[in-house]
């Protein structure tokens, strides 16, 4: 495995060996990916192989211009109402946190969709990202770069201490901006629905196209329910047993040594530090964002609970976000870190 900071000659290195039928993780603004040409079955059967994901969870395709979608997508099966909305979402969300299923064509092979006629596009925002898509295949297969169901990377060295024995290039692009995936939707079938929230809120995605239908409730899933398999309950889970609870529901839990708390803002952890006056172990008590900001907040969710998973801590109590914009896919990420 090489680890290498980003610069024209590791790109073209990275192109080269995406090309080959190889493996290169890659920074993103959402999360780093493990990407491999999204043409080559072999190519996209080792990102499966190293990350230990069932076959039935099929990847991203990662686009660097919209025109790969006439080669990698069949939009000839879309409605011309469907198309329609397909064009206004290219024109707000692409480059973007938004990954949208599609049509697959002939080229894409099956390996990819686990056996589903549709794909999941997404035009990152990065610009490594786009240029390592454009040096390559110009359609690059990439999960996110961690074990299946583990937290998801948001720094090269997350990806470096999971995965480093299973990839050939790690390219090293510093922190991920937004530092949650993408949101999915789908764009088949009758209607418009979200899969998974994420990066993209959904009422900026209402804003553009009208209502939406969100199919993300967790309660009643089952692997084989799952339209989108990354709705799985328990995923992005940390190794740390992790619940997740209202503010009042936290600040009523008795003080313990061992734990570790996570809280969404600056007031949250003042009311919870005025009921608890015990001393707290060195790191256990984390803000996502002091002022509250649903941004600030999501591009740390992942950090920090990395950051507490290494820390050793018997059990991670975290509180609820607001249940809006970003705050839906902070909150999706924190129930299924809390499914055991
Ligand atoms: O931000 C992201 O989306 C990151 C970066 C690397 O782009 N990628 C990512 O990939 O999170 P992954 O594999 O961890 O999650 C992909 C999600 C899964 O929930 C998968 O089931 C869903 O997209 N998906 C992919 N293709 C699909 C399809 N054809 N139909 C429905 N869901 C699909
Ligand atoms: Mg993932």
């Amino acid at each position: 495995m090489e680890f290498l900071p980003v610069s024209d000659e590791s790109l073209l290195r990275a192109a080269q060996v995406i090309n080959s039928g190889g493996i290169v993780a890659f920074p993103t603004e959402t999360v780093y990916g493990l990407g491999a040409n999204a043409y080559d079955s072999a190519a996209a059967a080792k990102v499966f192989e190293a990350k230990r994901r069932p076959f039935f969870d099929p990847l991203i395709i990662h686009i660097a211009s919209v025109e790969t979608l006439n080669e990698a997508a069949n939009l000839s099966l879309l409605t011309e109402e469907t198309r329609l909305k397909l064009s206004l979402l290219i024109k707000n969300f692409m480059p973007g946190p938004l990954s949208i299923v599609l049509p697959k064509s002939e080229k894409i092979p099956g390996i990819v969709t686990a056996g589903l006629p549709t794909a999941a596009f997404r035009f990152p925002a990065n610009e490594t990202a786009q240029k390592l898509i454009s040096l390559s295949s110009g359609a690059v297969a990439a999960p996110s770069a961690n074990l299946f169901g583990a937290l998801s990377p948001t720094r090269a060295e997350h990806v470096r201490d999971s995965l480093g024995g299973e990839v050939d290039i790690i390219l090293d692009g510093g922190q991920s901006q937004i530092g949650l995936e993408s949101t999915v939707l789908d764009l088949t079938g009758g209607g418009v629905k979200i899969l998974r929230h994420g990066g993209a809120p959904k009422e900026a995605i209402e804003n553009i196209i009208g209502s939406v239908q969100d199919l993300t409730n967790t309660e009643n899933d089952t692997a084989e329910s799952l339209s989108s398999p990354g709705r799985l309950k328990s995923h992005y889970a940390p190794k740390t047993p992790l619940s997740v609870f209202n503010l009042e529901d936290i600040i009523c839990k008795p003080f313990e040594e061992n734990s570790a708390w996570l809280f969404f803002d600056g007031v949250s952890h003042n009311a919870w530090k005025s009921a608890h006056t015990q001393q707290s172990r060195e790191g256990a008590v984390k803000v996502l964002s002091p002022c509250g900001n649903l941004p600030e907040a999501a591009s740390c969710l992942f950090e920090i609970l990395h950051e507490l998973d290494n820390s050793s801590f018997a059990k991670i109590y975290a509180q609820f976000a607001p249940q809006y914009g970003l705050g839906a896919a902070i909150n999706d990420r924190l129930k299924r870190a809390s499914a055991l």
